[in-house]
């Protein structure tokens, strides 16, 4: 299919690779020019795929993978071209250009929000009959109002086999779908069995009303406490969070992130309709940028335990390149939220709420509560540490503000500290070029190591090099080839490979079609849209780049000379003398 320019640039527009890359690989450098990964195409032990952001492309030192969005999501989800269109714009939120609306793929999706809405009617019907007591009993041990109950959908799956299976083979599903959306499973013997068996239901809602998917927690203490439904056609776990469709209404942009299930269901029943829960993964980069779609602050509301402090922490690194306000809450007197209000009150929670501090004011009090701040060797240890914090923040009043509260607690000259803060935000500044340095060493040397596709580069290299540094420069700067108009023709170059794209390039340039590796898709295969990014890596490098170009145009017609000169090596005695005669009179000519 084709697509439209303007479709692909909306498209284009929408989709951050950064983000996109993030939810298969661990990115690291976010804050730097080019952030960089370890490549999810090729097992590596040091990062070598890298992220261009002002081309939205990515490249792979390593193996060589590289190109748009779209490539990269047909390479890593192996979907075709048109696929991985569809596939971007469902994550877009925008509508497939004549989309053939029965399509396979789309019948399956309406399918699966269809079945889950049977099976949320039969979970919750089920917590109506006597099959549901203990469930019911359960529920109000929980204190859970029947309000609350029905505003969550919550329901219970029978203790039985195969309850599910029969109620939605009566509504017209098969075995095979209810295994497909994760409601049932098939065991070794090849039956068939209810995927969920006596436990609570939990219906997971995406933002348009769909049920998406289930948790289902078992009602006493046996394990594992929640199964929830596995990625489907229409969930996928590290891309929801749990009430955000009742949670984005709340109309101050403020959002708080708890835990669980339970916590978000007791912080709404308390009036606290903010909250929203991850579900069951670790927070992910893409749950990230759902949230800044609906909030501007933050609140991180995890529980109190070791292994909530360090979600704390992990959350906070990874929210610090979000465009949000960050707050954390501290949970005295409780593990989690929802023990805090069963035993303390709502009351209680609204003034953890109002205490919550700043992500600054966070790690300085996890600074000071690792030093015994009494003693001179304590007070210095913290002090280093919040130099060290204090250094990263650039508001100017906002560090001051808080070298003044230092200060007066540490009982230090406010100018010592600021004094030493000035230091490290300078060290800071020089480690931070240091790694842009070595970011860029590394891409030169990983060229080296890697080389280009092009298999006439042996014998060529230099004339290879020049190529690529033209085609580099064109599809950074299009109106080069008027400015070289003349001088840069497909006939300078020297390998055929590298003239093929100079002509596609040129043809573009003068049909006033998109150079945006975005429209490259349609027309080149996986391999030849690594080529084109790995290209753009090197269109970063150049300076001078009209410059360059014609130096490397001189280049090429060198290269190309020597190509042509006869190779001395094979030539009769005759044919030498005559070369060396002609050599000899040029030489005169030019009065050498
Ligand atoms: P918790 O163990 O803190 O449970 O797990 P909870 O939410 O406080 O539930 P209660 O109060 O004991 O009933 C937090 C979240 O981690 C996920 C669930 O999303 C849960 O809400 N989780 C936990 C699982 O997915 N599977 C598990 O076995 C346990
Ligand atoms: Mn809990």
């Amino acid at each position: 299919m084709r697509f439209s320019e303007d479709f692909l640039s909306e498209l284009r527009a929408r989709t951050d690779i950064e983000e996109l890359v993030g939810r298969y690989t661990e990115i690291r450098h976010k804050g730097s020019r080019n952030p960089n990964a370890l490549c999810p195409f090729h097992t590596e032990k040091t990062p070598s795929f890298y992220i261009y952001r002002e081309n939205q492309s990515y490249y792979c030192f390593g193996c060589g993978a590289g190109g748009d969005a779209i490539t990269f999501v047909r390479n890593i989800e192996r979907l075709d071209y048109t696929e991985a269109v569809r596939f971007l714009c469902e994550r877009a939120g925008m509508m497939m250009p004549n989309d053939p609306v029965d399509d396979e793929y789309n019948k399956l999706r309406r399918r699966c929000f269809e079945a889950n809405r049977e099976a949320a009617k039969f979970f919750c019907g089920m917590l109506g009959t006597p099959a549901g007591k203990a469930a019911r009993e359960y529920l109000s041990k929980r204190r859970l109002t029947p309000e609350t109950v029905k505003h969550f959908g919550l329901g219970f799956a029978p203790d039985s086999w195969d309850s599910l299976i029969k109620y939605m083979k009566g509504k017209g599903f098969s075995e095979n779908d209810l295994v497909a959306f994760d409601l049932a499973k098939k065991t070794s013997k090849g039956g068939t069995i209810d995927a969920f068996r006596n436990r609570l239901m939990f219906p997971i809602i995406d933002l348009r009303g769909n049920v998406i998917a289930f948790g289902g927690r078992v009602l006493d203490d046996s394990k594992p406490k929640y199964l929830n439904t596995s990625d489907t056609v229409v969930y996928k776990k590290s891309q929801a969070l749990y009430a955000l469709n009742f949670a984005k209404n709340s109309n101050d942009r403020k959002l708080i992130l708890c835990e669980g299930y339970m916590d978000v269901i007791a912080m709404h029943q308390a009036g606290f309709t903010n909250a929203v829960a991850g579900l069951g993964t670790a927070f992910t980069t893409e749950q990230i940028s759902l949230l800044t779609r609906y909030c501007d602050e933050l609140t991180l509301c995890f529980d109190s335990d070791e292994a909530g402090k360090k979600a704390t922490k992990r959350a906070l690194a990874m929210l610090s390149s979000a465009p949000l306000k960050l707050k954390v809450m501290y949970l005295d007197g409780g593990k989690d939220p929802d023990e805090i209000i069963k035993t303390q009150g709502r009351e209680k929670m609204t003034s953890i709420i109002n205490d919550a501090v700043n992500d600054t004011e966070y790690a300085l009090n996890d600074a000071k509560s690792r030093f015994d701040i009494k003693t001179e060797d304590g007070k210095l240890g913290f002090l280093n540490e919040a130099v060290n914090i204090l250094a990263g923040i650039r508001n100017a009043i906002e560090r001051d503000i808080y070298i003044s509260k230092l200060a007066g607690e540490l009982d230090v000259e406010k100018n010592a500290i600021a004094a030493q803060i000035k230091k490290q935000s300078r060290f800071n500044q020089k480690a931070k070029e240091n790694e842009r340095f070595s970011e860029a060493l590394n891409a030169v040397l990983g060229t080296e190591k890697k080389n280009s596709p092009n298999p006439e580069l042996r014998g060529n290299v230099r004339a290879v090099k020049a190529e690529e540094i033209i085609l580099a420069s064109l599809l950074k700067n299009p109106d080069y080839l008027k400015k070289l108009k003349g001088k840069l023709t497909a006939e300078i170059f020297v390998t055929d490979f590298n003239r093929r794209y100079f002509e596609d390039i040129r043809t573009r340039i003068e049909s006033g079609r998109s150079l945006d590796l975005f429209s490259f898709g349609e027309d080149h295969e996986n391999e030849e849209m690594a080529y084109l990014s790995y290209l753009l890596t090197k269109s970063n490098e150049i300076e001078n780049a009209v410059k360059e170009c014609e130096q490397c145009i001189i280049t090429l017609i060198e290269e190309k000379s020597k190509k042509e000169a006869p190779d001395v090596a094979k030539l009769s005695d005759d044919d030498y003398l005559e070369l060396f005669r002609k050599k000899r009179d040029k030489k005169k000519t030019e009065g050498v």
